[in-house]
C-alpha cells in the first residue's frame, strides 16, 4: 500500500536519507525546509514520488501550506532541527534570543507541523517520529540539549494521547552522524576523530543508519512500539537495562 510521508528538513542530511528510503519503498514523499533550491535539487535527484513544499516550520502560515499540500498523511517525520546557538553570550538578551531560537527550531517546528497534519493522519496506523539527539540524554549542547529533551516530553505525552487512536509516537536520538549540514564549518578533524573514538564500533554514523530506524518505526510491524526514545549512536552512549 502506498503511504504518504511528510519529512521535515528532507532536503539535506538525515531527512534526505529518510526521504530516499521511503521513496525507494514506493511511498509518496513530501519534503519541506526553508530553502527552495535545496528542496528542488533533492526532488530532482531522488528517484520516486517526491514533491517539495518550501516552508519555515516556525511560521504558522508556512506550516498551513504544507498541510494543505496533502489530502491525507500516514507518517510524519519531524526531522528538521539545528544546533544554532553556540559561541559566547554575554547579555541576558543574548541568552534569551539563543534559547528561544533553539526551542523554535527543535521543538516548535515539530509541534506546529504535527498539529497541522493531525486531522489528516491515518487512524489507526498513523506514525509520528521525532528527531532528537544524544545531547538530550547526556548534555553537552546547552540550549540545544534542553530543546531536544523538551521534544521527548512532548512526544511521550502525544504517544499517550494518540495511542488509543492507533497512532504511535516515537523519538530517535542519533549520536554523531557525518555527511550532513548539521555541523556546518564547526567540525575540526580532531572533533571528528574524537567523536568516532567515542563510539564502540569505531565509525561515524551515516544518514542511512538513522533512516533505517525511522523506516522500521514507520512500518506496520512497529505497531507495538510507542512512547520510546530509541538511541542510534554506535555505542557512544549505552542504553539502560
Ligand atoms: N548530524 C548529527 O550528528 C545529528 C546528531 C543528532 C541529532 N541530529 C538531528 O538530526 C536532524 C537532522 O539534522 P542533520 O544532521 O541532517 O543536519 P542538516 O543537514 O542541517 O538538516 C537539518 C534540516 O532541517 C531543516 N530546517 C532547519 N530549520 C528549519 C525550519 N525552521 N523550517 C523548516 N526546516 C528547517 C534544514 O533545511 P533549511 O535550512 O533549508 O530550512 C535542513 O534540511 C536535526 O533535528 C538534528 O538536530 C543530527
Amino acid at each position: 500500500m502506498t503511504r504518504t510521508v511528510v519529512v521535515s528538513g528532507g532536503g539535506t542530511g538525515i531527512g534526505r536519507a529518510v526521504a530516499e528510503t521511503f521513496a525507494a519503498d514506493g511511498d509518496k514523499v513530501v519534503i519541506t525546509g526553508r530553502r527552495a533550491d535545496v528542496l528542488e535539487r533533492a526532488v530532482a535527484e531522488i528517484k520516486g514520488d517526491v514533491s517539495a513544499v518550501p516552508a519555515d516550520l516556525t511560521v504558522p502560515d508556512d506550516v498551513r501550506r504544507v498541510a494543505e499540500s496533502v489530502d491525507a498523511v500516514d507518517v510524519i517525520v519531524n526531522n528538521a532541527g539545528a544546533g544554532s546557538s553556540f559561541g559566547p553570550r554575554e547579555t541576558l538578551e543574548e541568552h534569551a534570543a539563543a534559547w528561544r531560537r533553539e526551542l523554535d527550531l527543535n521543538v516548535l517546528t515539530a509541534v506546529l507541523l504535527t498539529e497541522a497534519l493531525l486531522p489528516k493522519l491515518t487512524r489507526p496506523g498513523g506514525r509520528i517520529i521525532g528527531m532528537s539527539s544524544i545531547a538530550a540524554l547526556r548534555g553537552g549542547g546547552g540550549a540545544y540539549s534542553a530543546a531536544k529533551a523538551a521534544l521527548h516530553g512532548w512526544c511521550l505525552a502525544l504517544a499517550g494521547d494518540l495511542g488509543p487512536e492507533g497512532i504511535t509516537v516515537n523519538v530517535v536520538a542519533p549520536g554523531f552522524i557525518a555527511e550532513t549540514e548539521f555541523f556546518g564549518g564547526r567540525m575540526s578533524p580532531e572533533g571528528y576523530a574524537s567523536r568516532v573514538r567515542s563510539t564502540v564500533v569505531g565509525r561515524a554514523g551515516a544518514p542511512e543508519d538513522v533512516a533505517a530506524m525511522v523506516r522500521y518505526l514507520a512500518s506496520p510491524e512497529a505497531g507495538f512500539v510507542t512512547g520510546q526514545v530509541l538511541q542510534i549512536n554506535g555505542g557512544a552512549l549505552f542504553g539502560r537495562g
